[in-house]
């Protein structure tokens, strides 16, 4: 019988002053039991099975990860289709009945399967480069449902964009609109635009998440967007559509949504009053899920207060979730290679390494780690969760309590986003293989790199006269 999806309590993080080892630490106090006892549950549906412990071993659907590992090796990610899928119907379901369109932030995790997956749901894209760009063409996803955000666009990324006959342009600086217009009118296209407006609102999370701030690179300060949509109002080759929020990541609470949708609204209907009538509005995306123990926005919550808000308007909702809709879908498989006691701290030194999971060394992010064989019985020891890269900045995990051995294999949750979108060659290291479950199928989605391949790129210098 399936056991429910592991959910041990998990601690917070105790305050601005700790270090990183004490906000990574996965000891429990008191204070964290009563805290988490009442915590109010989100509302993943609990019936769609993705990675659950069967017989003593974690599985991902009917898949035991051993089978997987012993088939690929590791380090590789495994991502389970059925928590994909319901986490993307679970998204649009939550607008039923009111014009909309889901645009999945791509730049999450951006593998082929995963957008193919998406694009047969009927998602569309959102998108921040020319390559993405090509990936959601190669994945057979349809361009017309392509919105096209960045702050540094290059003109031969706005010319394949037109080309394409994408939804539209979030336009990030007055600077773009220019050149967006000069392109258009070139190339004999009309650009669809929307500006997407900084509406200075504290998002509340990580710094390096933060989008919407007053001082962020990102989008047009609001006092300046009027001005900038009566510009493009006049340009032949621009044609306004819509206006374009997204405020920052991993967000876990309503209201910073809600200030910065009011003061867009506002503008929206200023620009009405003077005949710049907006087709819809972009919310972005940056809805948070549970690492550890955040009480992530239910969607039924951020559905509400949307419909709060949109009631009797007549434009069409468009959203860009990224870590939203994979997040939960995806572990990293790894296998202890060494195990070592330091002078203070013990130490498991597992395959995967910063290079293919950077968020701990990046952001001190916090991602669970469960043994896929838990060894009933073996005390269990405070380890490091490390990488075989050499900096001291490479852990996936501080101070985890863990019952394990050398050749043990552990799954790194929670590792659908930003996680394979944001690895690299970092020490010479090939990266990971992908692997997609559906019920008892395994699909290969992403083939290990070869240490060939890491060389294909590179030129030598010509040989030298001696
Ligand atoms: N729209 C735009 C314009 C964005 O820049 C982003 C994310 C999204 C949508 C999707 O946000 P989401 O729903 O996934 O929160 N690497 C960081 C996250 C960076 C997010 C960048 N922009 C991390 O690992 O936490």
């Amino acid at each position: 019988m399936r056991d429910q999806r592991a959910a041990p309590a998990r601690a917070e993080g105790s305050g601005d002053a700790t270090t990183a080892a004490d906000r990574q630490s996965g000891d429990t106090t008191d204070d964290d039991v009563a805290r988490a006892a009442t915590a109010v549950v989100d509302d993943r549906p609990p019936a769609v099975s993705g990675f659950d412990y069967v017989d003593g071993e974690l599985h991902a659907e009917d898949v035991p990860l051993a089978a997987v590992a012993g088939e690929f090796g590791t380090p590789c990610y495994v991502y389970s289709q059925a928590l994909l899928t319901s986490a993307y119907r679970t998204y649009d379901a939550a607008f039923d009945g009111i014009p909309h369109l889901v645009c999945y932030a791509m730049k999450a995790n951006p593998t082929l399967a995963i957008l193919d997956l998406f694009a047969r749901l009927g998602s569309g894209f959102d998108i921040v480069s020319g390559g993405e760009l090509a990936r959601v063409i190669a994945a057979g996803g349809d361009c017309r449902k392509v919105v096209f955000s960045g702050v540094g666009k290059s003109d031969a990324e706005m010319e394949a964009a037109l080309a394409a006959g994408i939804l539209c342009f979030n336009v990030e600086s007055a600077s773009e609109l220019e050149h967006l217009a000069a392109v258009a009118a070139r190339t004999g296209l009309r650009a669809p635009i929307s500006f997407r407006v900084n509406p200075d609102v504290d998002p509340l999370t990580h710094p390096y998440i933060a989008t919407g701030l007053k001082d962020s690179k990102f989008g047009v300060a609001l006092d300046d967007a009027h001005a900038l949509y009566r510009r493009a109002a006049q340009m032949p080759s621009i044609v306004v559509r819509g206006i374009d929020m997204h405020i920052g990541s991993q967000i876990t609470e309503l209201a910073p949504y809600r200030e910065a949708a009011s003061r867009m609204l506002a503008l929206v209907d200023a620009l009405a009053a003077e005949g710049i009538a907006l087709d819809h509005v972009d919310l972005g995306g940056g809805l948070g899920i549970r690492y550890r123990d955040e009480v992530p926005v239910t969607l039924a919550a951020y559905a509400t207060m949307v419909r709060g808000l949109f009631e009797g308007r007549r434009e069409r909702l468009l959203f860009e979730p990224g870590r939203r809709l994979v997040g939960d879908a995806g572990v990293l498989l790894t296998r202890v290679r060494v195990v070592k006691a330091g002078a203070s701290r013990n130490f498991a030194v597992v395959d995967a390494a910063m290079n293919d999971l950077l968020r701990p060394s990046l952001y001190d992010a916090w991602h669970a780690i469960d043994p896929v064989r838990p060894r009933e019985g073996d005390a269990a020891r405070h380890f490091d969760v490390v990488g075989p890269i050499c900096e001291s900045g490479d852990f996936l995990a501080l101070d985890r309590k863990l019952a394990i051995a050398e050749d043990d294999l552990l799954a790194i949750r929670t590792a659908g986003a930003y996680a394979m979108a944001m690895s690299s060659n970092y020490n010479a290291r090939p990266r990971a293989c992908e692997v997609l479950v559906d019920g008892a199928s395994v699909h290969l989605i992403r083939r290990r790199e070869t240490i060939a391949e890491l060389h294909a790129h590179e030129i030598r210098l010509p040989t030298q006269p001696r």
